[in-house]
């Protein structure tokens, strides 16, 4: 997919014109139908169709005419000249421009700041936090001479194994609406566009490019599309990326149902659509892309064009479908800073960026556990500690975003040793020395070994693996040490999903390292901590009892150490809330039977050869609208740590909760106390549990959060939301509706989905609204019922 490939079309196409520029109109915000009227089919054609991606593997150089572009940027748009098109470029991605750092003839280099990842900006639950990451992600891609960032990643986490879950924000499509609409109006701002990924349904990487999902309409409509679906109506993207996979037997790409009928015609998007990075797929022709309404095939392959000219010519695509798409693109490229000239500098202010990293990061941190001794002295923060041991590779090779595409070329990453050192705490020199020397040793050793397949090992940090930790090596650390903390880490990236053993579940060597170091340290008096750096979820049922504290940094971008350092020191009071259900087990998840296994999925020999297996070639969604808490909640099911969950030095109180409706908005206040010793910030979640109507409903459902500012012990702040009427709704498959049945609704607010502090009734009129009855499933599906 990622193969260089030079268009031989493009050269035939711009040179064969034959027509001069003067006499040719050029390209202005308000004459593209007089530029569409000068342009040959061809022309029209590679409008359409990218300029292949060298850009990604950095050799720049597109074509003759065409000045080298930004090396390492995924891909680009073709220019025309003649007509005054420039090429416009876009680059990856969720965490932060993905570009390379180096070039070639110059010492300049060309890093780029290293932004947590979606599931840690999504736990900060903190709106104005993300758009600020969003606003430097935007002027990073702005200065880099970028038009279009690939990103946001707004897919649902329908199943903790899926490999680009770290890059996605929630369970919950509500969250991930707004998180999402925040993270687009920040890029957007900067004069540089989003292409929010991945539309839709890109529930998992096995067979990315094949897999069919299917699900029913109520699923698609009230899960997977809505959080694209309140960002596209609150936000305006400038493009969406469509997946590489089919929903309901029709890939994403060439769907018209989704891509027109529910996006432009329902939701009024006014961008464009482009198709993630993949070539000419047999069983699918080329020409029915743009007819659904995709308006740029990715990253461009000059057979493309070639196609759709001959479609046009075959009376398969209508002119006028042509000039609709070229007309949606120019209008596109008229908004761009390539359009317009934008002098860029290639040297954003990579300083105060990673302020806002560190910061953001922080907050996005989850305190799953902090023991309280029997003198009532919490293990966080750690005031006293001068010297710590730290175990697991990752304490000192820290995992700071994923790999492939949504990794980062950042200019360097904090580990912990250095996080904790810039606030005065050292590490137990012999532990460290091991470590760090068997780290060089592993990446040499990674290095020979590669795997060619892998090519995305160049483009971040692996994952290394641990070293077994003895007893007499815990022993030794423990007799300088004030404290062990032992960080676990977790790498993921695109085109492979999580193994439960070996992924989701701790692997033999660090069960029996937090075992070992457990017991010594708690022999000693001594306390240990335990930092999960993934970017996802992990089982953590079978170990907590043997450690005092547990805190999820995920992969915090490059200021990480500094970020955990900032809470396991009380700097920072954490406050980050889970956005997905940590389950006890992986098999406790219903959607885990119908999802590919992945030892299971690697032997599958027969899977590009037409063979077909459950959950690799097709995934049946029998879980339905029970993903995440849906499903534990609703059916009485014990979970590890649930939706929303996420502790504080300080304690909180929710009071005065009071909801009302007027029209098409239910206005809802709480008032929240900081009840403790400490300041910190606490997030309201607004759970709404609906009455009982004709459709069967989940037990209660996010509609919507806010977050307080840093509050001081004592004091209090009122947090008004507001929520939508429409968010309020199933969707009523017999009718194709958005129903919401009249009656008193329970209005919640809680710190997760099973600690409700208070509930208010409040009694709303029926709510419908028809909408198309399109995108039904393909085959007969056995849906879970309560
Ligand atoms: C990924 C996209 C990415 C694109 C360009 C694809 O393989 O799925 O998320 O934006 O490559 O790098």
């Amino acid at each position: 997919m990622k193969s260089l490939k030079l268009s031989v079309f493009i050269l035939s196409t711009l040179f064969s014109t034959g027509m001069s520029a003067q006499s040719a109109p050029q390209l202005r915000a308000d004459n593209i139908d007089e530029v569409i009227n000068a342009m040959t089919t061809e022309e029209k054609a590679q409008m359409l169709v990218g300029g292949g991606n060298s850009g990604f593997v950095g050799s720049g150089a597109m074509l003759g005419h065409q000045k080298r572009l930004v090396a390492g940027a995924a891909g680009i748009t073709v220019a025309i000249p003649r007509l005054g098109i420039p090429s416009t470029v876009l680059t990856d991605g969720p965490a932060g421009v993905h570009i390379d750092p180096t070039r070639e003839g110059t010492n300049q280099t060309f890093y780029a700041t290293g932004f947590p990842i979606g599931t840690c900006l999504a736990s900060t639950w903190n709106t104005e936090l993300v758009e600020q990451v969003g606003r430097c992600i935007g002027n990073e891609t702005l200065e880099y001479g970028c038009d279009v960032v690939l990103g946001p990643g707004m897919n649902l986490h329908r199943s903790p194994l899926c490999g680009r879950n770290f890059e996605y924000y929630s369970e919950d499509p509500i969250v991930t609406g707004i998180i999402g609409t925040a993270m687009v109006k920040g890029i957007q701002s900067q004069g540089v566009g989003v292409s929010a990924k991945h539309f839709a349904v890109n529930s998992q990487e096995s067979d990315r490019t094949r897999v069919n999902e299917r699900l029913s309409q109520r699923a698609l409509r009230e899960l997977y599309l809505r959080g694209f679906e309140k960002m596209v109506r609150n936000s305006h993207p400038w493009t969406l990326m469509a997946s590489y996979n089919r929903i309901n037997g029709v890939y994403a790409q060439n769907n018209k149902e989704l891509l027109t009928t529910i996006l432009r015609d329902e939701w009024g998007f006014d961008g464009i659509v482009m198709t993630d990075w993949i070539g000419i797929r047999p069983d699918l022709p080329t020409w029915t892309e743009p007819d659904a309404g995709d308006e740029l095939l990715m990253p461009g392959y000059g057979k493309q064009a070639e196609e759709i000219v001959q479609a046009v010519k075959e009376g398969k695509l209508s002119e006028e479908v042509l000039n609709r798409e070229v007309k949606r693109v120019l209008e596109y490229i008229v908004k761009t800073p390539k359009f317009h000239g934008y002098q860029f500098s290639n040297k954003p202010d990579l300083k105060s960026h990673a302020e806002v990293t560190r910061q953001s990061s922080t907050e996005g941190m989850v305190l799953l556990k902090n023991s309280i001794s029997d003198k009532g002295v919490a293990t966080l923060p750690l005031t006293k500690m001068k010297k710590v041991a730290l175990f697991g590779v990752n304490s000192y090779d820290f995992l700071s975003g994923g790999l492939g595409s949504g990794c980062v070329n950042v200019p360097y990453v904090v580990d912990m040793k250095q996080g904790l050192k810039n606030v005065g705490v050292e590490t137990t020199q012999q532990l460290t020395d091991i470590y760090e020397s068997y780290i060089a040793y592993a990446k040499l050793k990674l290095k020979a070994d590669k795997n060619p397949e892998m090519w995305f090992l160049d483009q971040g940090q692996p994952k290394l693996p641990e070293i077994e930790i003895s007893r007499r090596c815990a022993e030794a650390s423990c007799r300088e040490a004030d404290a062990a903390i032992i960080t676990i880490g977790r790498q993921a990236g695109e085109g492979m999903d999580r193994d439960i053993k070996t992924e989701f579940n701790l692997n033999e060597d660090e069960k029996s390292m937090i075992d070992r170091v457990s017991s010594v340290y708690h022999q000693a008096g001594k306390p240990v901590v335990v930092i999960i750096n993934s970017g996802s979820v992990m089982e953590t049922a079978s170990w907590r009892d043997a450690v005092d504290a547990i805190l999820v940094a995920w992969q915090p971008g490059e200021e990480g150490g500094n970020s955990v350092a900032d809470v396991l020191t009380g700097k920072v009071n954490p406050s980050g809330h889970l956005t997905m259900t940590w389950p006890i087990s992986a098999y406790d998840v219903p959607s885990t039977t119908n999802f590919p296994q992945t030892p299971d999925y690697y032997n599958f020999t027969d899977k590009f050869a037409g063979g077909y297996m459950k959950g690799v070639n097709y995934s049946n969604h029998e879980e339905d609208i029970y993903v995440g808490y849906r499903y534990f909640d609703t059916f009485g099911k014990t979970v590890a740590y649930p939706f929303g969950y996420g502790l504080s030095y300080t304690t909180f109180k929710f009071s005065n909760l009071k909801a009302s409706a007027k029209g098409d908005k239910v206005n809802v206040s709480v008032t929240v106390t900081n009840t403790g010793k400490t300041a910190g910030k606490q997030v309201a979640q607004i759970y709404v549990s609906a009455p009982k109507g004709n459709i069967e409903k989940p037990k209660r459902e996010l509609k919507g959060f806010a977050k307080t500012r840093s509050l001081k012990p004592g004091e209090s702040q009122t947090l008004n939301i507001t929520l939508d009427r429409r968010d309020l709704t199933s969707f009523d498959e017999a009718n194709s509706q958005w129903l919401g049945n009249a009656g008193d609704y329970a209005i919640e607010v809680g710190d997760n989905v099973e600690n409700i502090a208070s509930s208010v009734n409040v009694k709303l009129a029926e709510y419908t609204e028809k909408v198309h009855n399109v995108m039904k499933p393909d085959a007969k599906l056995n849906l879970l019922r309560q």
